[in-house]
């Protein structure tokens, strides 16, 4: 799969995952095998040694270019960019720093990236992957970006609210009715660039991708490659702390459910702990400690919980007073696998293997 510039073995990226559940482990090691590795930016700075309590902003692209560095040390050659939430509010020094600290590609959404090439025009051979969940989000980012800034996107993924995980891009009372259809939506996008702007650009599947099965149901039905996440947390190089995947091994499908989050879009998470995430919160920061995201009503009325330090603390491995997202697949994790065995499974390749090392 080749997406702007870059050329990869294996037609899979990785999906970001913050907060740190992708930082430089993973997405290191998924491009040492071949694939497109992804270091999730939201929240970067927070359990890092630039954070030093009151610097959260001035963190943020520090921890995010340490971590890039890490990553490229341990796949120097590999396909290794960043994922950037248009909700945040540091988004544009986030991108920033991510071309700073030589990603390949930024993938973003969470909100439409509609001036992500203003933000990059300094690096052109940075390839730009909007997410997006409807044809028509696809068509309003292509329209802007060619008509103010002469750009069109290099690939785009193509996220499934019925079964990613995260921050999902379809109103709450939609998600799960049988109304939305991946495989038409992906077609649909697929089209659109064809017919409007000649352009054969790769559509990515994202949600519910678990195995070699669903991998190549999806490129039979049209998608040109695959972005997971769900399926890398029970990993060896899962940047999560060991308790964040035990929570993934230890729960049943009927945990796994929607949450409204305060960025004011639903999110697919382990939901049985909602209530001691908010005592947590409203214990530890009663009122919004940083002001991570542009709009959230933690912020504007403390509603709910705050959720960067939720998924902080899941992240070091508080999983009861922690928030931990995932995809509807995430009771189909058995065991603590390693990156390496997942493309051997999904590829039925013997090289990456040894690659991989
Ligand atoms: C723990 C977790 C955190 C995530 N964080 C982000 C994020 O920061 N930004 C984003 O665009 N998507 C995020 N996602 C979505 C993934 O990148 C991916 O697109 C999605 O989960 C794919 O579906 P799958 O998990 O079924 O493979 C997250 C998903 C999980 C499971």
């Amino acid at each position: 799969m080749r997406i702007g510039k870059h050329q990869v073995r294996y037609p899979l990226i990785q999906g970001g995952m913050a907060v740190r559940i992708s930082g430089h482990r993973l997405a290191g090691n998924v491009a040492r095998c071949g694939g497109i590795g992804l270091v999730a930016t939201a929240g970067i700075g927070l359990n890092s040694p630039r954070f030093k309590g009151d610097n959260y902003f001035a963190a943020e692209p520090l921890a995010l270019k340490d971590e890039l560095a890490k990553a490229y040390a341990i796949a120097p050659d590999g396909v290794i960019g960043t994922n950037c939430m248009v909700a945040v509010t540091d988004y544009a020094e986030l991108v920033k720093a991510s071309c700073e600290g030589g990603a390949k590609l930024i993938v973003s959404g969470a909100g439409l990236p509609m001036n992500l090439p203003e933000l990059t025009a300094d690096w052109p051979d940075v390839a730009l992957v909007p997410i997006v969940s409807s044809v028509k989000a696809a068509e309003l980012i292509a329209r802007k970006w060619h008509k103010a800034y002469d750009r069109l996107p290099d690939a785009i993924v193509v996220e499934d609210p019925d079964t990613a995980g995260g921050h999902l891009g379809e109103k709450l009372e939609n998600i799960g009715t049988g109304k939305y259809d991946q495989y038409a939506t992906v077609r649909g996008v697929k089209t659109y660039f064809r017919d409007t702007w000649n352009l054969d650009i790769p559509i990515i599947a994202a949600g519910g991708i678990w195995d070699r099965n669903d991998l190549l149901h999806a490129l039979e039905q049209g998608a040109d490659g695959v972005q997971m996440g769900t399926r890398f947390v029970c990993t060896e190089e899962c940047d999560a702390d060991d308790a964040f995947k035990q929570a993934y091994l230890n729960c049943k499908q009927e945990d796994i459910g929607l949450l409204m989050s305060p960025a004011g879009l639903p999110g697919r998470a382990l939901i049985a702990n909602i209530d001691e995430i908010r005592e947590r919160d409203l214990e530890m920061n009663p009122t919004c400690p940083t002001g991570c995201l542009r709009k959230c009503t933690y912020k504007s009325e403390g509603e709910r919980f705050c959720i960067v330090h939720a998924l902080d603390r899941a992240q070091r491995g508080d999983t009861e007073t922690g928030l931990v997202f995932c995809g509807s697949n995430a009771w189909k994790a058995t065991r603590i696998e390693t990156v390496a065995e997942i493309f051997e499974e999904l590829f039925h390749d013997e090289v990456p293997l040894a690659k991989c090392g």
